[in-house]
């Protein structure tokens, strides 16, 4: 078999090497702050049209230990990445490098009429990194968390999701919608957020028992900042204005004869999804996991065909999925050209229709096959061991 289930979910030891590390390099006390990814249960390519979507946090996190520092730098310290690397706090410069994250969350605190202020981290994430499960959101998150959570005590939660995004789409430079951020923020464990990106509100959707999400990786890595996600959203945003509308949200099917291809098959994903978003939180609420799975089968088939966002390894990976026993619906999920693809399980034969997913898979393209099951977390929060 060659499946390989990733590693675990960061728990209370990875918190005490992460703060062992800390004073080891920098001394002194840190304060931990933990941030999930995310799933996207469906809604996807929604968001930046003010549309719905179907989000939750997920027990795969990234965790900061952070204590401010009188030294006017950034020293910024990933166990992944077995690196060290100091920049000033006082100005940003993006570095194409994954400290601009970091760097981009204190900018934009500092954007917001604050003087700058230094910091010390140690990071440590096992959020899957380019997999289209918000990896950077979760460390655009923690970092947010820690800093404003220095300065006020509870932190204010819609400051950090907006301090996030904000790093994530001015500084970084990834025009994303508001999805990510939130949901690492807002999640709830066991439940899934019914999430409105125009009001930036949400309602909790319990989830059925005994259902889990396989994540399987494609492989195929995608850089969101490279391009076609920009493009989608920016026909996105033609189509709503040949439609004389502010947002895609209020367009109906009906409309959209009034649309040049292909921005009639961009616009057409979006309706129909926002319609679909809505089907599966009432049949995950009437624990009708049969009809949700069908929703998510056909949310991938609308990526495919209409918004052409997916690749030909995801499509073979959904489409595995989607004939997989014990699975009840697949399909890409994230910002898309590759990532993962995932599926809604009978948590009891959650494994096996992975490991089989994903030996198909490998004997058809060679290539990925990470996979991991996850369940529902809370969302972003100081870490107490
Ligand atoms: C990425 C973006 C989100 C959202 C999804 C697609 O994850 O960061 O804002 O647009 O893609 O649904």
């Amino acid at each position: 078999m060659d499946a390989r289930p990733t590693e675990h979910a960061i728990d209370a030891a990875d918190a005490a090497t992460l703060s062992a590390r800390f004073v080891q390099r920098f001394g002194g006390s840190p304060r931990l702050f933990r941030a999930p990814g995310r799933i996207n249960i469906i809604g996807e390519h929604t968001d930046y049209s003010k549309g719905l979507a179907l989000p939750a946090a997920i027990d795969r996190a990234c965790m900061i230990a952070a204590a401010p520092n009188a030294k006017g730098l950034l020293r910024l310290v990933s166990l992944n990445f077995g690196e060290e690397i100091g920049r000033p706090a006082a100005t940003f410069e993006r570095r194409d490098h994954w400290s601009d994250y970091v760097a981009g969350c204190v900018a934009a605190v500092q954007a917001e009429g604050y003087a700058p202020q230094g910091w010390d981290m140690v990071i440590s994430s096992d959020v899957p990194l380019g997999a289209g499960v918000s990896s950077s959101a979760a460390l655009t998150v923690a970092t947010s968390l820690a800093i404003t959570s220095y300065a006020n005590e509870p932190p204010d939660l819609e400051r950090v999701r907006v301090l996030a995004w904000t790093a994530e789409s001015r500084f970084v430079g990834m025009p994303c919608g508001p999805l990510d951020q939130f949901a690492s923020v807002f999640g709830k464990r066991d439940h899934a957020l019914m999430m409105d990106c125009r009001s930036l509100t949400a309602d909790v959707i319990p989830l059925p028992a005994n259902t889990a999400f396989v994540l399987i990786d494609s492989g195929v890595k995608h850089r969101l900042v490279d391009g076609g996600y920009e493009q989608r959203r920016r026909e996105c945003e033609q189509a709503a204005a040949q439609l004389g509308l502010n947002a895609l949200r209020d367009a109906s099917a009906h409309d959209l004869e009034r649309v040049e291809p292909p921005l009639r098959q961009r616009a057409l994903h979006v309706v129909t999804e926002n319609e679909r978003v809505m089907q599966t939180a009432a049949a995950l609420r009437a624990a009708d996991v049969v009809t949700a799975g069908a929703l998510m089968a056909q949310s991938h088939k609308s990526l495919r065909d209409d918004f052409a966002v997916t690749c030909a390894e995801t499509d073979a990976l959904a489409e595995i999925a989607n004939a997989t026993r014990g699975v009840f619906g697949a399909r890409q999920m994230g910002g898309g050209f590759g990532g993962c693809v995932i599926a809604l399980v009978d948590a009891t034969h959650a494994r096996d229709a992975a490991a089989h997913i994903v030996g198909a898979y490998e004997r058809r393209w060679k290539i990925g096959g990470d996979w991991f099951v996850c369940q529902t977390a809370d969302g972003a929060g100081e870490f107490h061991p």
